[in-house]
């Protein structure tokens, strides 16, 4: 695909052409293991399906295009996109990540890597001096989110970035780009190395699909990943790919409307008497508000906020919601409420990263903004 398409086009047509065999205007889905060779290693490009599929290849280069990266590779999961980046890390080396981040990435760190001599340590990342601080001669990954879940703390990849690619030839930078998708943030044009994506929320967009993606630029990490992606194996089935495939080809309008209507509805909060504290980038008392508009094309979908009654209130206004449903997971056109303490991010309970056992986080879906402003008056009214 030539490069001079914007990200609308590119969302919708990178990647894919039309079938060579039939015409098929949309990729098919080659539900197939494997591939009928002409001579032992006389193969079209495609030998088995863990290694390579033709609608994984499609959703990879459309995923490249999309963050400006010269290689896409799709995973069966975000989490199984984030472990095969780690596996970058080697015994002994040091990973320094954001300090509020998705409660899987921290098991994983926590429970998982650190097992196989993987050093870690979270630090403040909206104060640059910690983040130069936190850095060691054997950091071999900068890790964060942006917006991180659930907190909705902004970092700013290209100065983080320098930082790290001053500390040592071998630091490499990662940012989950989960919460803000490439149509609003493009972390590689940033400085970042890798992009890595949880495609389960915005870019699926429809709630249907659990997959990851990892983008990068250089061609030797590329190198690594593609042979971790096929030795270790967390490969997405075809129909995954395909239907996140078809969730790309609206990411920009639906990305516009989740913000639009996450403004109304964090304006909305923001005004109510019940209402402690409200967190979107989108709100001018944001602390990071400057470097949102900066970075980020709008300020996403996602909000987390505090109400005066505390514990119990939340939990009222998460059970008596209707059209934002209780349930994990974000991103989908419908709109979702839900505790991370006690649910996404459950695993970080009496760490430094513990959320707050109080904070609602909802994801703004594409329902009418006025439906949904009526949901949460009601639920908090009762509460
Ligand atoms: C920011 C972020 N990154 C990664 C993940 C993990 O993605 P998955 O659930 O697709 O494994 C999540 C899941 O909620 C997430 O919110």
């Amino acid at each position: 695909m030539t490069d001079h398409y914007h990200l609308e086009t590119l969302a919708i047509h990178a990647g894919q052409q039309p079938d060579p065999a039939t015409g098929a205007i949309m990729t098919p889905i080659y539900q197939t293991s494997t591939y009928v060779q002409d001579g032992v290693g006389r193969h079209k490009g495609y030998e088995y399906s863990r290694t390579g599929n033709p609608t994984r290849t499609a959703l990879e280069a459309c995923l490249a295009a999309l963050e400006g990266g010269q290689h896409g590779l799709a995973f069966a999961s975000g989490m199984a996109a984030i472990d095969t980046l780690f596996r970058l890390v080697a015994a002994g080396e040091h990973v320094l990540a954001g300090n509020d981040v998705y409660g899987g990435t921290f098991r994983l760190l926590d429970k998982v890597f650190k097992d196989y001599g993987v050093e870690y340590s979270f630090v403040e990342m909206t104060d640059l001096e910690a983040v130069k601080k936190g850095l060691k001669p054997n950091t071999r990954l900068v890790w964060m989110e942006t917006p991180t879940n659930p907190r909705l703390k902004v970092f700013d990849i290209r100065a983080i970035s320098g930082l790290a690619h001053s500390n040592s030839p071998r630091t490499l930078v990662g940012v989950d780009n989960t919460f803000a998708t490439p149509y609003l943030q493009r972390p590689l044009e940033l400085g970042a190395d890798i992009v890595v994506h949880s495609t389960t929320k915005y870019l699926g967009g429809h709630s249907d699909v659990v997959g990851g993606a990892a983008i990068v630029n250089d061609a030797t990490v590329h190198e690594r990943l593609r042979f971790l992606q096929n030795a270790v194996g967390a490969v997405p089935g075809p129909m995954d790919c395909w239907l996140v495939l078809r969730g790309l080809k609206t990411l920009p309008v639906r990305m516009d409307r989740h913000a639009e209507n996450a403004l109304a509805v964090a304006q909305f909060l923001a005004d109510h008497p019940a209402v402690k504290e409200v967190i979107y980038p989108g709100l001018p008392d944001h602390p990071q508000h400057e470097l949102a508009k900066r970075q980020m094309r709008n300020p996403g979908g996602m909000i987390s906020f505090l109400l005066h009654g505390g514990l119990e209130a939340a939990n009222r206004v998460a059970a008596r919601t209707k059209l934002f449903a209780l349930a994990e997971s974000l991103g989908g056109i419908e709109s979702l409420i839900e505790l991370p303490a006690a649910m996404t991010h459950a695993s970080t309970a009496g760490s430094p990263l513990a959320v707050d056992a109080d904070l609602i986080r909802i994801s703004v879906g594409l329902e009418n903004q006025e439906d949904l402003i009526e949901d949460l008056g009601r639920a908090l009214w009762e509460s």
